[in-house]
C-alpha cells in the first residue's frame, strides 16, 4: 500500500494527497488524472469474479487467493435472471447470496466494483436479462422501450437498496458501479434509456457514488455508449495497441484516471471451437506497461468458474454458438480455483508495483480420481412424462417457451402424422425455427435431429396417425448483439412433406425439479437394463462415498450430447463429439463422504455400448485432450 503511494508521486498521476482524512471516500480527481481514496491517490489492481459461477463453498477461498495475487479489487456482474428467475420472486439465498459474498470480499480486504447491468453480456443467458422479458410481445429490450424500462426500475428497486450499505463511504467495500454494459456496441444507441439508468443508480446510490461506462474500443462504440456524468472508462486484451486504447479513453474523457475495465487474461469457448488460450507472457507484459502508465486495471476474467445447469449464454454473429459449460477462460485461477503459472507471472508484475500480501499462495484444493461408475438404464422422456409434466397445454400451432412459462431446459412437442408416410419424406423447419435442438422420434423410434442454423431437414417414415414427439432443447439464449430477443423451442410452423404440421400438444418438463427431489434414485426399478437406447434417454448410477469429497472432473467417454446432475444438481452440458470440453467439473462439496452419490444423466443422442462414466484427478478443455 505504501508502495502505491509512493510510485504515484514519481508518475503521471502525481495527485495531492489528503484532506479530510479519517473520511471514507472515493472520488475521480480530474485535476491529476487519477482515482482518490479517502483523500489519497489510488490506482486500483482488480480482477473479475463471478459468485454465479462459483458454489458458495467456496467463494472465500478464491477470494483469499485473489487477495494473496495482490488484488486491490474485484469486479462482479449481478445477473438479474440469476435472481428473478420468475418475475416478482426474488432469490438472494445460498449460491444466490450477493451480500454474503459482498462480507466475504470485505473480510477479505477486498475492494467491489459492481456491475448490476441491467445487461451484463457475461456470455451468460441472454446477457444476464430474465427470459420472461420476452413474454411482452416485440419487447425492445436495452432501449427506453416503456415496458422494459418498468421492468428495470423494479428490479434496481430490489437491488439497489441492499446494495447502498455497502458503498465504500457507507462503510462497505463496493467503490465504483458500472451503467449497463458495453452499451455502446448495442445497436439501439439510446441515450435515453442510459440516462434512466443514470437518474436510477443515482435515485439509490447517492450523487456521490463513481459511476462509470465501459465500452469496446472504437469511436462508435465510445459515442453510443458514454453519457455526461458517468465515467468513461474502454476495454481491450493483449492484442490491442495501448497507446491507441487509452487515447481512445482521452478522447471522449480528457481528464481523470486511465482504466482498462476488461483486460483479457483469456478468452470463452463455443461448442465446436478450439479451446482459447492468451499467453501469458504477452498477459504480464501488458498489464506491467499498463500499470506503469499509472492505468487502473481490471483483469477479466481472474477466475472464470462454471456455467452450471443452463446458464451458459450463446454468441449470434454469422450463426448460433452456444458457450460451452466451462467458464475457465484460461484465467489466472483454473476453473477450479487453482493458483496456474498466469498467476504466479500476474503477481511478479504486481510485486513490482506494490507491496504484496505477506505469505504464500493457497494451495489448489485437492482433487480425486473416483474411477468409473457404471450407469443402468432409467427410461426415455416420452415414457416419463407423468414424472416431469403435469400435463401438456395444447394449440393448433406450435407455442414457444416463452409462451409455455418454461423458460430454461427442455419441452417435449408431440404431434401425429397427417397421412402415412411409407417412402422418406422431408421435414422441415422453413423459417429455421427449431431453437435450438429437436430430438424427433415417431411411435417410439428415434429417427433423428434438427439444429438450428444448422440441420434444417430430416426424413420421417411412419402412418397416419402414429405419435411424433419432439424434444426441443434450449442451448442458452443469445447474450450479445442484434439477436438477444431469442425466443426458444419451435418458434415457427414444421411441413412435413406438403403438410403443415398443426394440432400440437406441448409438455414443459421440470426435470431439475424432479431429480432436486429424488428422482431416479428413489425408484425401485422393475427390470435394470444395461442396454443403451437411441434417441433422450435417462440413465442412473451411484458413486459410492469414499470418505473424502474432493473435487473431480467427470469424463463421459463417447457419449453424444445431454445434461448430468450430481445429487439433485445440474452440472450442465456435455457434448464431447462438438467439443473443445471433454470433462465436467465436479465441486467436491456436493459429494458425500458416507451417502452414495446420486448420478442422473439425460443422453439425448446416443449412448455408449459401455454404460460408464469416469471421474479424473484433472480437467480435458481441449479436443486435443481427448484420448
Ligand atoms: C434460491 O437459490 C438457492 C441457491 O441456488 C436455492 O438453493 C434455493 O432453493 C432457492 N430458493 C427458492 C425459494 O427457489
Ligand atoms: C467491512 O470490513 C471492515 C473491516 O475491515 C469493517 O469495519 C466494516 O464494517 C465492514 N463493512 C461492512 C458493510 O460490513
Ligand atoms: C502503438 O501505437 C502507437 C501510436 O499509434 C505507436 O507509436 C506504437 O508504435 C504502437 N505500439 C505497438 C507495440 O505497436
Ligand atoms: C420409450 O419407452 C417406451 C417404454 O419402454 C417404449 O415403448 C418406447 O418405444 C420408447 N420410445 C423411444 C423413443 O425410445
Ligand atoms: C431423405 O430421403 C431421400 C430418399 O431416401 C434421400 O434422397 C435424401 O437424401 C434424404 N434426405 C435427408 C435430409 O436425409
Ligand atoms: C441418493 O438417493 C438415495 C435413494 O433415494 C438416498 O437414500 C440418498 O440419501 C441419496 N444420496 C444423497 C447424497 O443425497
Amino acid at each position: 500500500m505504501y508502495a502505491s503511494v509512493l510510485f504515484f508521486v514519481t508518475v503521471s498521476c502525481a495527485c495531492s494527497t489528503a484532506h479530510g482524512l479519517s473520511e471514507r471516500s472515493f472520488t475521480i480527481d480530474y485535476k491529476n488524472n487519477c482515482f482518490l481514496k479517502d483523500g489519497h491517490p489510488f490506482q486500483y489492481i482488480s480482477g473479475s469474479i463471478h459468485y454465479s459461477r462459483i458454489p458458495r463453498f467456496y467463494w472465500k477461498d478464491r477470494l483469499l487467493k485473489m487477495y494473496m495475487a495482490g488484488l486491490d479489487a474485484i469486479q462482479i456482474y449481478v445477473p438479474w435472471n440469476f435472481h428473478e428467475t420468475v418475475e416478482g420472486i426474488h432469490n438472494f439465498t445460498g449460491d444466490r447470496d450477493l451480500e454474503h459474498f459482498l462480507d466475504l470480499a470485505n473480510q477479505t480486504d477486498l475492494l467491489v466494483i459492481l456491475r448490476p447491468g441491467p445487461y451484463i453480456c457475461a456470455e451468460w443467458e441472454m446477457g444476464g436479462l430474465p427470459a420472461w422479458l420476452l413474454q411482452r410481445n416485440n419487447i425492445r429490450l436495452r432501449s427506453a422501450d416503456p415496458v422494459y424500462l418498468q421492468a428495470v426500475t423494479n428490479w434496481f428497486a430490489v437491488l439497489l437498496p441492499k446494495m447502498t450499505p455497502w458503498l465504500y463511504a457507507n462503510g462497505g467495500n463496493i467503490i465504483s458501479v458500472q451503467v449497463e454494459n458495453e452499451y455502446g456496441s448495442d445497436y439501439a444507441c439510446d441515450h435515453n434509456y442510459m440516462r434512466h439508468l443514470r437518474t436510477v443508480l443515482q435515485v439509490y446510490l447517492g450523487k456521490g457514488t463513481v459511476l462509470f461506462t465501459t465500452d469496446g474500443n472504437t469511436d462508435k462504440e465510445m459515442t453510443c455508449g458514454t453519457l455526461e456524468g458517468l465515467y468513461a472508462t474502454v476495454d481491450f486484451g493483449t492484442g490491442d495497441n495501448i497507446t491507441e486504447a487509452f487515447n481512445r479513453q482521452r478522447r471522449f474523457e480528457p481528464r481523470g484516471p486511465l482504466v482498462n475495465s476488461e483486460y483479457y487474461t483469456g478468452w470463452l469457448d463455443h461448442w465446436g471451437d478450439e479451446h482459447a488460450m492468451v499467453d501469458t507472457q504477452k498477459v504480464s507484459r501488458g498489464l506491467a506497461e499498463m500499470l506503469n502508465m499509472g492505468a487502473n486495471i481490471n483483469m477479466y476474467m481472474f477466475e472464470g468458474g462454471t456455467n452450471f445447469g443452463y446458464w451458459n449464454g450463446a454468441d449470434h454473429d454469422t450463426k448460433f454458438r452456444p458457450v460451452v459449460t466451462s467458464y475457465d477462460y484460461d484465467a489466472p485461477l483454473s476453473e477450479a480455483g487453482d493458483p496456474t503459472e498466469k498467476l504466479l507471472a500476474i503477481r511478479d508484475v504486481i510485486k513490482t508495483f506494490k507491496a504484496i500480501p505477506f505469505g504464500p499462495m493457497p494451495p489448489a484444493t485437492p482433487k480425486f480420481a473416483y474411477g468409473f461408475v457404471m450407469l443402468t438404464k432409467v427410461g426415455n422422456i416420452s415414457s416419463l412424462l407423468d414424472t416431469f409434466s403435469v400435463g401438456p397445454v395444447q394449440s393448433k400451432y406450435p407455442l414457444t417457451f416463452e409462451e409455455l412459462k418454461q423458460f430454461y431446459g427442455f419441452v417435449l412437442y408431440q404431434t401425429t402424422l397427417p397421412r402415412d408416410l411409407t417412402k422418406p419424406t422431408l421435414l422441415i423447419s422453413p423459417l429455421n425455427g427449431i431453437r435450438d435442438r429437436a430430438y424427433v422420434s415417431v411411435n417410439g423410434v428415434f429417427q433423428g435431429l434438427l439444429e438450428r442454423d444448422t440441420i434444417l431437414v430430416m426424413n420421417i417414415t411412419g402412418r397416419q396417425g402414429d405419435i411424433m414427439d419432439i424434444l426441443v432443447e434450449n442451448m442458452g439464449r443469445v447474450n450479445f448483439g442484434s439477436h438477444i430477443n431469442d425466443y426458444k423451442g419451435v418458434i415457427g410452423n414444421l411441413i412435413l412433406g406438403q403438410d403443415v404440421l398443426t394440432d400440437w400438444k406441448m409438455y414443459p418438463l421440470d426435470i431439475d425439479g424432479a431429480i432436486a427431489a429424488g428422482w431416479p434414485h428413489t425408484l425401485r426399478l422393475h427390470e435394470e437394463t444395461n442396454r443403451p437406447s437411441i434417441g433422450p434417454t435417462f440413465y442412473m448410477g451411484t458413486l459410492q462415498p469414499s470418505g473424502v469429497a474432493w473435487d473431480t472432473f467427470l469424463k463421459l467417454n463417447e457419449w453424444k450430447k445431454g445434461q448430468v446432475w450430481i445429487n439433485g444438481v445440474n452440472l450442465g452440458r456435455y457434448w464431447p463429439a462438438r467439443g473443445p470440453q471433454q470433462t465436467l467439473y465436479v465441486p467436491g462439496p456436493l459429494l458425500s463422504t458416507t451417502l452414495p452419490n446420486n448420478i442422473t444423466v439425460l443422453e439425448l443422442e446416443e449412448a455408449p455400448v459401455h454404460l460408464r462414466l469416469l471421474f479424473m484427478d484433472r480437467p480435458l478443455l481441449k479436443v486435443a485432450d481427448k484420448s
